[in-house]
């Protein structure tokens, strides 16, 4: 055993990096036994100074994350500020300075992966983020090393567990959606502004990194289409009840079937009560990645949360630790592939239209006929009236975004059609 311990600068002791220091220091032995070299918190940077942070030592603690980045004997840096800048530059100055990187910012890694991911090349260090995806869930290694030998063809699952939190308690206890999200936020797994959960720009961030690795292509948060699930009603989870459903936020990622192509996009989605997935509950997380020779895998836990996160964040610093000690770094960016993203009219699926409809003979027939012109077929049918109106629930078979699209503007151009309550994608049959 290396008895000069490694150097660890810790920026941000939050949510996550106050259970990242607390599982290094308690774990401290076994961490050393399992690197081959003790390893030392050297500085916590933080943004309020006088914070009573429990277990931290006070000497430690800077507000100037720059010079602690700079100082020249920090071996790792651990990122767990979030958001793009300052963490951007502290990162690249880290590596300028020698240290490698772990980091749980999906953010900044979905936003600036390519360049994170070449300035750690520059100054041979490593950037590892197994947490910024999945909290707890390992996915990022697997994708990146087990599976480096197959070929990934689907990646679907919940990728967010404050969203699945709400959407869990609105269907299973009736809960309100506000109510729901605060009770996320005050346990730690909403972000610091929660509109990155509930529009989706958080899941939009990990299915980019996702896609980004399992399809060896750079996928960026631009290419992801991405819906919230600030819409959703208690009425579509009575819908989706009806059909034996439920409804989720889903990331999926998917390779064309000619494999000339990729599409990644998140939204909410209805899934079959029998599904794995309509079973998550709570802030836990499940993926899905389907692959050529291995077939189905299912990745499940803790998605988010502090201690489940710091868990993720440990094993990246454990495996960096590792490479330092042997001059080693670990795989970095794999983009060969340069496949073209494809955009969201190209995806293929099944629709769950509900629609407000005058109750008169013909006008189940005209909007057919709407559904037919588009070149959408429609699988059932559903009506209940009352005082002349209607409201009429279609279900479609397998079409692509654009086709769907395309009819639901000439259903909204309909005299007969009052309007469109909600269009909901159907996954996982
Ligand atoms: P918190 O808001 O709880 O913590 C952020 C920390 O960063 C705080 O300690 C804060 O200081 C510090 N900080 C903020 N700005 C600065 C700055 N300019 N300089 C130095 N320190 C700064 O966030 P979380 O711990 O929840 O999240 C951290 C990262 O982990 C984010 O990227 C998030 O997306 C990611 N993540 C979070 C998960 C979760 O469940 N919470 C799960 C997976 C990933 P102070 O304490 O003084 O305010
Ligand atoms: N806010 C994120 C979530 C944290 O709820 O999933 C984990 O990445």
């Amino acid at each position: 055993m290396r008895t000069r311990p490694l150097k660890v600068a810790l920026l941000g002791c939050g949510v996550v990096g106050s259970e990242v220091a607390r599982i290094m220091t308690t774990h401290a032995a076994d961490l050393a036994a399992r690197i081959g070299a003790p390893v030392e918190l050297a500085g916590v940077a933080v943004r309020r100074p006088d914070k009573v942070r429990e277990g931290i030592d006070p000497a430690l603690v800077t507000t100037d994350a720059t010079a602690l980045v700079k100082r020249g004997d920090i071996d790792v840096v651990v990122e767990v500020i979030g958001g793009i800048e300052p963490a951007r530059t502290l990162i690249t100055t880290a590596f300028a300075h020698g240290a490698s990187v772990v980091s749980a910012n999906k953010a900044l890694i979905a936003q600036d992966g390519a360049a994170l991911h070449a300035a750690a090349d520059e100054h041979g260090r490593d950037l590892y983020y197994e947490a910024a995806v999945a909290g707890a869930i390992p996915l990022i290694r697997p994708l990146r090393e087990s599976l480096a030998g197959d070929k990934v063809n689907r990646v679907l699952g919940i990728v967010n567990g404050t969203t699945n939190f709400i959407l869990d308690a609105m269907d299973s206890t009736g809960a309100g959606y506000q109510e729901a999200l605060d009770e996320a936020t005050a346990l730690g797994y909403a972000e610091a502004d929660p509109t990155a959960d509930v529009e989706a720009f958080d899941a939009a961030a990990k299915a980019a990194i996702l896609a980004g690795i399992a399809f060896h292509t750079r996928v960026r948060l631009d290419d992801v289409y991405r819906e919230g699930m600030t819409e959703v009603t208690a009425a579509d989870f009575a819908s989706a009840k009806e059909m034996g459903c439920t409804i989720k936020l889903l990331a999926i990622c998917e390779r064309a079937a000619d494999g000339g192509s990729v599409t990644a996009r998140v939204h909410p989605a209805m899934i079959p009560l029998s599904h794995p997935l309509a079973n998550v509950r709570e802030a836990y997380n499940a993926v899905f990645v389907e692959s050529e020779a291995a077939g189905q895998l299912m990745f499940y836990g803790p998605g988010a949360g502090g201690s489940p996160t710091a868990s993720a964040v440990l094993g990246d610093l454990v495996a960096v630790c590792r490479n330092r000690i042997g001059g080693a770094t670990g795989p970095g960016e794999s983009a060969y592939a340069a496949l073209p993203v494809s955009p969201m009219g190209d995806v293929v699926t099944r629709y769950h239209i509900s629609l407000d409809v005058a109750d008169k003979p013909g006008v189940l027939a005209q909007v057919a006929t709407v559904f037919a012109e588009h070149g959408v077929s429609i699988d059932t049918v559903r009506q209940s009236g009352k005082d002349g109106e209607a409201s009429l629930v279609v279900v479609t078979h397998r079409a692509s975004d654009a086709a769907l699209g395309g009819t639901v503007e000439a259903l909204r151009k309909l005299d007969t059609v009052r309007g469109v309550a909600s269009i909901m994608r159907v996954e996982g049959e």
